[in-house]
C-alpha cells in the first residue's frame, strides 16, 4: 500500500486526483478485509461437515480466534487512528436524503456499470451507504454472538447455544453475500486503486460523487489565501 506524499486532507487535489481515503483508513480496511477472509476460511470447517477434517488438529479454531481479535479491534483502531473518518463512516452510512432515495430507484443502471446521469451523490453513494450500514449491523451480530460462543458457552443451555450459533452463522452468511457484491462493484468501477493509493480521478468522482466534489471545492475556496512572499515569487510569464 503506497503512502500519500501530500498533507492528508480529504478531497485534496493531486494531479487531477482527489484524496478519498487517508492512510489510516486504508490500513484499517486492510485489517477488515484480511481478518474477515481468515474468519470465513477458518469458520467453514467448523460448520461444514465435508471440510471438518481441516479443523481436526484444532489449529483452525485457534486461527479463527486470532482473526476474531483483529476483526473486533477494528472499531477501536479506527477511532484511534482516524476519529473523524470513523465518525463520518457511521453518520453517512445511516443518513439518506432525497437524492439517495432517487439513486436507489436507478440502482439497476448503476449495477450494470453505468453511472451516467444518476442522481448526484455525496462521499458515499446510496448503495455504499446500505452496504456499510449492513456491515456495521451484521458485524456487530457476528462479534456479540461470537463472544457468547467463546466466553459463555459453558454456562448456556442447548437452546441458548443454538440461538447464538444461529445469529453467528446468519450474520456471517449476510456478510459473505455483501462481500460478493462489494467485490463486484470494486471490479466494475475499477475502485481498487482508491483503497491502494487513497486517490480517485477527479472526473470519476464528479460522475459518481458530484455533491462530495462540490463540497470539497467549496471548502478549498473558503481556505484563507496565503499572500505571496519573497521566497514564493508570483507566477506569470517567465515565472511558471
Ligand atoms: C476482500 C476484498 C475487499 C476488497 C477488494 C475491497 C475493496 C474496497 C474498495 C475498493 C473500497 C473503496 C470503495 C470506494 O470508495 O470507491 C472499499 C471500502 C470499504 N469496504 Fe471493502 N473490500 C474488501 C473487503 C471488505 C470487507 C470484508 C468488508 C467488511 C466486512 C469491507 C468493508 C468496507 C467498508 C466499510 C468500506 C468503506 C471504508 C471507509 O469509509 O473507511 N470491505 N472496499
Amino acid at each position: 500500500m503506497s503512502e500519500t506524499s501530500v498533507a492528508e486532507v480529504e478531497g485534496v487535489d493531486r494531479e487531477g486526483q482527489l484524496l478519498r481515503y487517508r492512510t489510516g483508513q486504508r490500513y484499517i480496511h486492510l485489517l477488515v478485509a484480511s481478518s474477515f477472509t481468515v474468519l470465513f476460511l477458518t469458520g467453514l470447517p467448523l460448520i461444514f461437515e465435508p471440510l471438518s477434517f481441516l479443523a481436526a488438529n484444532g489449529w483452525s479454531r485457534i486461527i479463527h480466534r486470532v482473526a476474531a481479535v483483529g476483526f473486533m479491534a477494528v472499531p477501536f483502531l479506527y477511532l484511534l487512528v482516524d476519529r473523524q473518518g470513523a465518525k463520518e463512516l457511521i453518520v453517512d452510512s445511516f443518513s439518506y436524503d432525497k437524492d439517495d432515495r432517487r439513486w436507489l430507484l436507478h440502482m439497476g443502471q448503476y449495477f450494470l456499470g453505468n453511472a451516467e446521469g444518476m442522481p448526484p451523490q455525496g462521499r458515499l453513494n446510496a448503495g455504499q451507504k446500505l452496504h456499510h450500514a449492513s456491515v456495521i449491523i451484521l458485524g456487530a451480530g457476528v462479534v456479540f454472538s461470537g463472544l457468547v460462543l467463546w466466553i459463555w458457552a459453558g454456562q448456556l443451555t442447548d437452546v441458548q447455544l443454538s440461538w447464538a450459533a444461529l445469529v453467528h452463522n446468519v450474520s456471517m452468511l449476510g456478510l459473505v453475500l455483501l462481500l460478493i457484491g462489494h467485490i463486484y462493484f470494486t471490479v466494475v468501477y475499477k475502485a481498487i486503486n482508491a483503497m491502494h493509493t487513497g486517490y480517485v480521478p477527479r472526473t470519476d468522482a464528479e460522475l459518481e460523487h458530484a455533491k462530495w466534489v462540490a463540497e470539497m471545492d467549496a471548502l478549498k475556496a473558503r481556505e484563507p489565501q496565503v499572500p505571496p512572499t519573497e521566497q514564493d515569487p508570483p507566477s506569470g510569464p517567465g515565472n511558471p
